[in-house]
């Protein structure tokens, strides 16, 4: 997906501007970015795919410039945000290291943003990996061995964690203990490290790929949900000041409506409506310039993904409107199930176009409204 930061197997003490950057690479890296470099080509954005939630690889400096550092600066999630504040400060009068972290929800709404906040909270050390990073279990054990106390150390899609890795957490998560083989054949004896107390920070969005000894040793689980407009507008509005870009506040509002939910897409679309104000207009942004930079951009009234689209018109077209079933669907689209149900269909669900029901899911009349197809007539309460 990203190919910087699945190369880098620990990126040790690194300030955050240089958080995904070669030189940071260790000697045996350049062999597996080129792997993952060429993965990234395969499954990601293009340019084009303007409201994908998946980061494309060029916003990384950008994003890390509007990354909010401070708990008071991220906005919205507010029970993920209450939650969080009263366990960090908890630890903190305790002078303990805060329990596990596991943070799931869609892509661009904060996962990353949010383990950062919580070592800038604890004013601890952070270190970042990834579950694809992660080969060997060396990387593993150097960087648990090498954590210092109390810091914070996040790994990213962890659903993507190999198994065996994944059972050496585990002792390491519960009692700060790792075992580790020395020798081998019948000469190989165990022993038992100590590592110091830390705070592990997992990501994910897929929490329904994650097993149920790992999932049980997060003492904190935090949800993070779609933005509702209003936040995407102060969000856009933010980072427009961040960037001194002048926009009004129906420009921000009409920016936000079509994000998807999504502050990460918020963002992409306040760069391009930028370079439209500046080209086309006046350099400032209004509803106007708003809205004709973003129908120029072909994004539609509520950001639709390209995947949003198909999985609705093949609901309405091939399923008379449904109910299907979530693995027939999978199917025609070529999807995974469990990405489906855990990354595409939740904001489809929050904004009304699709629903779940025992029986399969159903495309909504709002659905049909948006496509402009006739809403066949459905004969209500026959089952
Ligand atoms: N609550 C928020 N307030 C302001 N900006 C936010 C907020 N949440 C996210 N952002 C912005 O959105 C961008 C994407 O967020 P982030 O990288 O944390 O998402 P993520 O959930 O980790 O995504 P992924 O699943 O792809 O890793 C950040 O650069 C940040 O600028
Ligand atoms: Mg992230």
């Amino acid at each position: 997906m990203r190919a910087g930061d699945e190369a880098v197997p620990a990126t040790g003490q690194v300030p955050p501007q240089a958080e995904f950057s070669p030189p940071f690479l260790p000697a045996r890296a350049p062999k597996r970015y080129t792997l993952f470099v060429s993965m990234a080509t395969m499954r990601d954005n293009t340019p084009e795919r303007l409201v994908s939630a998946v980061r494309a690889d060029e916003e990384q400096g950008f994003e890390l410039k509007l990354r909010p550092r401070r708990l008071g600066e991220f906005i919205g999630q507010s029970k993920a945000k209450e939650q969080l504040a009263i366990a960090l400060e908890a630890a903190r009068s305790r002078g303990e290291a805060l329990d596990h972290v596991l943070l799931f929800g869609p892509p661009g709404l904060g996962k990353t943003t949010l383990a950062t906040i919580i070592a800038n909270e604890l004013d601890v050390g952070f270190q970042q990996t990834s579950g694809p990073a992660l080969q060997i279990q060396g990387d593993l054990t150097a960087i648990l061995t090498n954590l210092r106390e109390r810091q914070v150390l996040f790994l990213d899609e962890i659903h993507r964690l190999q198994p065996v890795l994944e059972e050496k957490l585990y002792t390491a998560l519960e009692d700060y203990k790792l075992d580790i083989i020395i020798g081998q054949g019948p000469a190989a004896r165990t022993h038992v490290m100590e590592i110091r107390p830390f705070t592990f920070v997992g990501a994910t969005t897929r929490p329904g790929l994650l097993s149920s000894p790992l999932r049980s040793r997060f003492g904190i689980l935090l949800r993070l949900d779609f933005y509702t407009e209003e936040e995407l507008r102060v969000i856009v509005e933010r980072s427009a000041e961040v960037l001194e870009i002048p926009v009004d506040r129906d420009g921000a509002a009409e920016i936000a409506l079509r994000s998807r939910g999504t502050p990460r897409i918020a963002n992409r679309l306040l760069r391009r409506v930028r370079d439209y104000a500046q080209v086309r207009g006046s350099g400032a942004i209004d509803r106007s310039t708003a809205n004709a930079a973003l129908q120029l951009l072909e994004v539609d009234a509520h950001g639709f993904d390209e995947i949003d689209r198909r999985l609705l018109l093949t609901i309405i077209q091939k399923y008379d409107g449904g109910p299907v079933g979530l693995g027939t669907l999978a199917a025609t689209l070529a999807e995974e199930e469990d990405a489906l149900e855990e990354v595409y269909e939740p904001f489809l669900i929050q904004i009304g176009f699709l629903d779940r029901t025992p029986r399969g899911r159903v495309a909504t009349r709002l659905a049909y409204e948006h496509f402009g197809i006739a809403t066949p007539g459905r004969q209500v309460g026959l089952f």
